[in-house]
């Protein structure tokens, strides 16, 4: 059953037969719309009825087929057929998927299955539910009359009795919408691809690794002066994109080390030397502009501030965490080394923790 809103004069009434006029049908024609406007402009047909004047007991209890039993079986077959190829094709689009997802082939099953369930459903509704119409106003946006909410419940029934009479499409429906379901999860869950388990921290940094400058040179800790910040990598790995660490020497700042992370920074007549990823947990710019007066680190990218004193954690801008941390300690010939690669521990993974990871 479908609806119509209720159409008020511009005063707000309802429209009514003229008074002095026979009640029966009211000829839309000589409805008032408001601000004048035309009814064919509100696809009302002006020869017609008013919606409010469509008797509600019309005939919605016969369907297509009804008296041909073959034709209903035909159409049920016809549906039958198109919500096979919805289940075949969404076997198809997990199978595509498990072999290696190709886009291409992707879509053309997913066209396949959706296309096979809109055209069953249509048959369906065409040629085996009740196919009568029947148009009514919304009325006065009050509960209706009892006598009404019977009918529509009646007709409502009728709707779902003759979706019962055909338990064999339902029974090719059910699989299908299932298995339609499951593919289009099941397509964008193995898109994620492999779980990275602890790839995400691994850059070239280890146990007992080289920090060294640009030009490859090894880093003692008095070498580098108060409030000087120095951008370093893993030795021998001069050009990965994940390394580059930044070296900060914070005097007698009043650093907040993290509980989790004693000793890891490196302490002594030279300062307080600590080490944490310059690549910026947004989106993975160089954050490296150093204001030693507030001993924050900025991105220029998007202005990510990151406070150094609190282990780097970001004060303001988009990155949602906090710089990864190095644990330093120094090598027999007294250069900086580090303990390990990132660690969860020190709030890797580095950058975003997502991203170059392909
Ligand atoms: S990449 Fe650093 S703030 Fe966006």
């Amino acid at each position: 059953m479908t609806t119509t809103d209720d159409v008020t004069s511009p005063e707000g009434d309802h429209h009514e037969a003229p008074s002095g006029e026979a009640s029966g049908p009211v000829p839309a024609s000589s409805v008032k719309l408001p601000f004048g406007r035309n009814p064919r402009h509100f696809g009302i047909d002006p020869d017609s009825p008013w919606p409010d004047d469509v008797p509600m007991d019309q005939d919605d209890t016969h369907w297509r087929f009804e008296e041909n039993p073959k034709g209903a079986r035909r159409a049920e077959l016809r549906i039958a057929a198109c919500w096979t190829i919805t289940l075949l094709a969404s076997i198809a689009v997990c199978a595509v998927y498990v072999t290696g997802a190709n886009n291409q082939l992707a879509g053309l099953c997913y066209g396949l299955a959706f296309g096979g369930l809109g055209v069953g459903m249509i048959l369906w509704a065409r040629d085996l539910l009740p196919g009568h119409e029947v148009t009514a106003s919304r009325g006065h946006h009050e509960v209706s009359e009892e006598s009404f909410r019977v009918a529509v419940a009646e007709s409502f029934g009728r709707g779902t009795d003759a979706m019962a009479r055909r338990p064999f499409v339902f029974k090719i429906l059910a699989p299908a919408a299932g298995l339609l379901g499951l593919g289009t999860l099941f397509g964008p869950v193995a898109s994620l691809g492999p779980r990275p388990h602890t790839d995400l921290y691994k850059t070239k940094w280890g146990r007992f690794t080289r920090a060294v400058d640009q030009d490859g040179n090894p880093i003692r800790p008095a070498e580098l002066p108060v409030n000087g910040i120095l951008t370093v990598f893993p030795e021998g790995h001069m050009d990965d994109a994940l390394s580059p660490t930044l070296l900060i020497n914070l005097g007698d700042a009043d650093f907040h080390a993290n509980p989790h992370r004693p000793g890891w920074n490196l302490q002594g007549p030279y300062g307080n030397v600590v080490a944490f990823s310059k690549i910026c947990t947004h989106a993975a710019c160089p954050a490296s502009l150093y204001n030693v007066n507030t001993h924050q680190l900025i991105c220029p990218c998007h202005q990510s501030t990151f406070d150094v004193l609190e282990t780097c954690k970001p004060v303001f801008g988009p990155a949602p965490r906090s710089l990864a941390q190095l644990q330093l300690t120094t090598d027999r010939d007294g250069y900086i080394v580090s303990v390990s690669d990132y660690t969860r521990t020190g709030g890797g993974p580095v950058g975003p923790g997502f991203w170059n990871r392909g």
